[in-house]
């Protein structure tokens, strides 16, 4: 069904394989697109509780946008390819669900910013980040100049940013950027493990902090506060809120529906 990706169903967790791996996975504008598919699949999908983004090959997650592609589109093509990521990307911010990225190797320029969108990274010690579109004449357009200072500070990210420097999985992890390490072998068990982990929650707990702790990164604290207080009323109305405590206070595991 798609051409550029992998799309497989298993135990609730829809696992995309971004796959073009003779080109490191590079983002060109049909594997955005389809990602997009893939991605509006799995949010409409009940029997989807988890989504987890990785990259075919033994090198990659993804080495960026496509350069090829890129250096010969005109200018206003270009700004609808940085528009078209950035809508993609801002879209696994607003998915239902956890997205989780299993950075297998590189995660550089588009690559990073696909991983800072997801919601968690777990991270291959073999993995390397980075934002090198300065050695390009150009900056990150898929929305790594925001979410970068986001996730490890201004500083940082505008020395991350005006280098070009590639770091190891290791700093990665010491600065923020990524959320935990796991052997290059045990990278997609230990991604699948978090993902079951989390879908044993209540979900609408989880969707609810998904949002408040997204929308709270982009308002200020009063306003990200009142937002907090919205959707943890919302939870308080959920049947599983009810079983959450019921099973504390009887001692025994909850068994949330997701109502
Ligand atoms: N676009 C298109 N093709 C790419 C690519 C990319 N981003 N990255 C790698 N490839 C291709 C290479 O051209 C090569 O293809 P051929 O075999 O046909 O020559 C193949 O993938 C393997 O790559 P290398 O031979 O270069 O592999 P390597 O191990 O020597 O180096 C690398 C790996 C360090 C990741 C190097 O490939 C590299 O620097 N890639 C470009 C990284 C980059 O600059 N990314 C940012 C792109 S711009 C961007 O993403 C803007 C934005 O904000 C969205």
């Amino acid at each position: 069904m798609y051409i550029n990706l992998l799309v497989e169903k298993t135990d609730g967790i829809t696992l995309i394989t971004m796959n073009r791996p003779k080109a490191l996975n590079a983002l060109n504008i049909e594997t955005l697109d389809e990602l997009n598919s893939a991605l509006r699949e799995a949010h409409w999908d009940n029997e989807t509780k988890a989504i987890i983004i990785t990259g075919g090959g033994e090198k990659a997650f993804v080495a960026g946008a496509d350069i090829s592609q890129l250096s010969g589109l005109t200018i206003l093509e270009g700004r609808a390819m940085a528009m078209l990521a950035q809508k993609v990307f801002s879209y696994i911010e607003e998915i239902d669900k956890p997205v989780i990225a299993a950075v297998n190797g590189y995660a550089l320029g588009g690559g990073c910013e696909l991983a800072m969108a997801c919601d968690i990274r777990i991270v291959s010690v073999k993995a390397k980040f980075g934002q090198p579109e300065v050695n390009l004449g150009i900056i990150p357009c898929f929305g790594g100049t925001q979410r970068l200072p986001r996730l490890i500070g201004k500083g940082r990210a505008k020395y991350f940013i005006f280098t070009g420097e590639m770091i190891s999985a290791e700093e990665a992890y010491r600065i923020g950027l990524a959320d935990k390490l796991a052997e290059a072998d045990n990278l997609l068990d230990e991604s699948i493990k978090t993902a079951k982990l989390i879908m044993s929650k209540a979900p609408v707990a989880i969707k609810m902090a998904k949002h408040a702790i997204n929308v709270g990164m982009n308002v200020d604290l009063a306003s990200g506060i009142s937002y907090e207080a919205e959707a943890y009323t919302t939870t308080l109305s959920t049947e599983d809120k009810v079983e959450g405590m019921k099973a504390f206070i009887e001692k025994r595991s909850p068994d949330f529906k997701g109502k």
